[in-house]
């Protein structure tokens, strides 16, 4: 059996994984390790984000639980996404759960209210036309082999385009949802079904490339 390590603490992003991957997986999460690496997300693309994330902690596994000739395959997944607004130049971007904050590269993550309330500030003026955005998600996955080596990570990306309303609708979801209007509907993420998000997000789109790449592996 495989093992799925998810360089997460958030329970509902390992559920939408195992959802996808199902299969004969195991998944762990950080919360099934004493004490595993803080890692900083600072490297300015969700490709550097989601790589460092799931190498720092393959590196941290493979010294603190090596894996022996007879373990089944290990592998770590870490994922990294955000909006990107194109009347922005793409911001809030990486600084997604950050994005009220006076200095967003540096702070700690800010609420989905604030993030919200400063979005709609700055996109005041910008007509509905002009107001295009999308959810992108890189996740990464590296393998860590029956000697402890790292392989190179693989990156998987998804996308979902939609458009930046003028006020917040829906109680569903999160972060920036109340906004975020998925192109071929009127109801925001947050006003859709989980169920319909789920098969839409740019988390879905990422992750539907992963199983395809553990089908034909
Ligand atoms: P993470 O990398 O999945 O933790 O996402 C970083 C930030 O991007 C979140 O804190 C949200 O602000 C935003 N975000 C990512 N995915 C979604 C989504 O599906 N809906 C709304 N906001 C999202």
């Amino acid at each position: 059996m495989t093992t799925i390590v998810i360089a997460t603490r958030n329970a509902h992003k390992v559920g939408e994984i195992r959802a996808i991957l199902g299969g004969a997986s195991q998944f762990l999460m950080l919360n099934d390790f004493p004490d595993p690496p803080k890692v900083v997300e600072d490297a300015g693309t969700f490709d550097g984000n989601a790589t460092k994330k799931a190498v720092e902690l393959a590196r941290w596994l493979a010294v603190t639980f090596p894996p022996t000739r007879h373990s089944s395959p290990l592998f770590v997944l870490a994922d990294d996404s955000g909006l990107e607004v194109d009347a922005l130049d793409g911001a809030p971007g990486v600084h997604s759960a950050r994005f009220a904050a006076p200095d967003s590269a540096k702070s700690g993550n800010t609420s989905d209210a604030d993030n919200n309330a400063r979005l709609l500030q700055l996109l005041k003026d910008v007509p509905l036309e002009k107001r295009r955005a999308r959810f992108h998600c890189v996740i990464a996955l590296v393998a860590i082999d029956s000697q402890s080596a790292i392989r190179n990570p693989q990156l998987f990306d998804g996308a979902c385009e939609g458009w930046i309303g003028f006020a917040p609708r829906g109680k569903n979801g999160f972060g920036y949802d109340p906004l975020f209007v998925p192109v071929g509907f009127e109801q925001s993420f947050a006003e859709l079904d989980e169920d319909v998000k789920n098969k839409l997000s740019h988390r879905a789109k990422a992750l539907e490339k992963l199983k395809a790449y553990f089908t034909t592996k």
